[in-house]
């Protein structure tokens, strides 16, 4: 797959001919209407930490408000018979350019975690990128992505002997490129999951990049094994690291010799630093919305950090993106290629495997109709002009 990245996505017409059969698809097409049906079927616990935002999710909304915000003004006449959308970012080469953000304890959301995910992602040539919070070890989530393309995304410890351990770790079982989230120093006020007094690292769930971590092992008094409680504790002590400063970006690159993204970038200033700190990207992002509640919708963070630094760095955008629409917008507006979080995550929850597939094939099929509707047949050439704000 990942060597014919051009061919077009070929969903609609399954559903149809399908349909003749008297089948439809086991889960919706609108990729707005998982939530309501994962509310249904998830666990309480589990659906509140996937949905939840922080506050009183004012920032969940604007992320979505911020895309209508902006019309596509379809062109005419314009040949879309034979569409490319395939691109490379970084040196990773996507048939469309959408990938899997990363999201911590899929294992909550589905027995077959992070391991389901990669292996479909490898199948569809989709890449992934690996939260340290994951459900999974680093090396098992490499070896079901086998020949796909992934990055690790590292929440940075305290302590820099496991943090270099887990990017050790990461480059051995074939992580090409680095992703640094900078917007979780510390968890935020999230109330569905405070009401229901449920967070799954103090249970042992979303460690396991920890526990399977032969630095942070021997730093414990006891084995994992025999004292996991202990073993918990000391995570939560080094999770977060609350004092880092941009100077302290030369640990990354002295210790990563891939590309380096930065990921929660929502302002100009942030992401020149960035460019001078030697990175080589950023993903404008506020989490889904999951961290500071009132903060500005990521798309209207998008166009100024293109602007700022489009021409120097690989500017990526998450937050919000639930149809191929959103997609063409945040591209117009400087994103090379986006990442989705919650539709793959319910997608995993509500059908496993079979429920990441469906998302992710329905997103870049609506994704590649659109511009080709729009009048768009290759990515180059997409710009501003193609929206007006309204
Ligand atoms: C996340 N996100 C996230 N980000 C990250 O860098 N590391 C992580 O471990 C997680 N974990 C996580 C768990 C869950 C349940 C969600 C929903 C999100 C944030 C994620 O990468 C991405 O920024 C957002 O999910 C994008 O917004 P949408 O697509 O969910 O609207």
């Amino acid at each position: 797959m990942i060597d014919e990245p051009a061919r077009l996505e070929t969903y609609q017409d399954e559903i149809y001919v399908a349909g003749l059969q008297g089948k439809v698809p086991g889960l919706p097409t609108d990729l707005n209407d998982l939530e309501a049906i994962a509310r249904d079927r998830l666990s309480p616990h589990a659906f509140a930490y996937i949905c939840g935002g922080a506050g009183a999710g004012d920032t969940v909304r604007e992320n979505r408000d911020a895309f209508r915000r902006w019309r596509i003004v379809p062109r005419m006449l314009t040949d879309v018979s034979a569409p490319s959308y395939a691109t490379t970012v970084l040196g990773t080469p996507m048939p469309a350019p959408i990938m899997l953000a990363p999201v911590g304890v899929l294992g909550l959301a589905h027995p077959d975690g992070e391991i389901a995910v990669a292996r479909v992602a490898a199948e569809l040539g989709v890449p992934m990128v690996l939260s340290t919070a994951a459900t999974s070890t680093i090396e098992d989530v490499g070896a079901a992505n086998n020949q796909g393309r992934r990055w690790y995304q590292l929440y940075w410890p305290k302590d820099p002997g496991v943090a270099e351990s887990f990017l050790d770790r990461a480059r051995a079982s074939g992580f090409s490129t680095l992703v640094v989230t900078l917007d979780t120093r510390m968890l935020a006020w999230r109330p569905r999951d405070l009401d229901g007094g449920y967070l799954p690292f103090l249970r042992g769930v979303g460690v396991q990049v920890y526990l399977s971590d032969p630095v942070f092992r021997r730093g414990l008094a006891q084995a994992v094994e025999a004292d996991p409680t202990g073993a918990i504790t000391r995570y939560t002590q080094i999770f977060g690291n609350p004092a880092l400063t941009w100077d302290d970006l030369e640990f990354v690159r002295d210790n990563w010799s891939g590309p380096i993204v930065l990921k929660g970038i929502l302002s100009a200033d942030d992401a020149r630093r960035a460019v001078d700190a030697g990175m080589d990207g950023v993903i404008v992002s506020n989490h889904g919305g999951r961290q500071v509640d009132g903060a500005i919708g990521a798309l209207d963070a998008l166009p100024s950090v293109a602007d700022a630094i489009g021409d120097q760095a690989a500017v990526l955008f998450d937050s919000g993106i639930r149809n191929g629409s959103d997609v063409l917008k945040a591209l117009a507006l400087g994103a090379k290629a986006v990442l989705i979080g919650r539709p793959y995550t319910y997608g995993l929850g509500l059908a496993g495997a079979d429920g990441v597939r469906h998302v992710l094939r329905t997103l870049r099929a609506d994704f590649e109709l659109t511009m080709r509707l729009s009048g768009h047949a290759r990515l180059d050439g997409l710009g501003r002009d193609a929206l007006i704000r309204v």
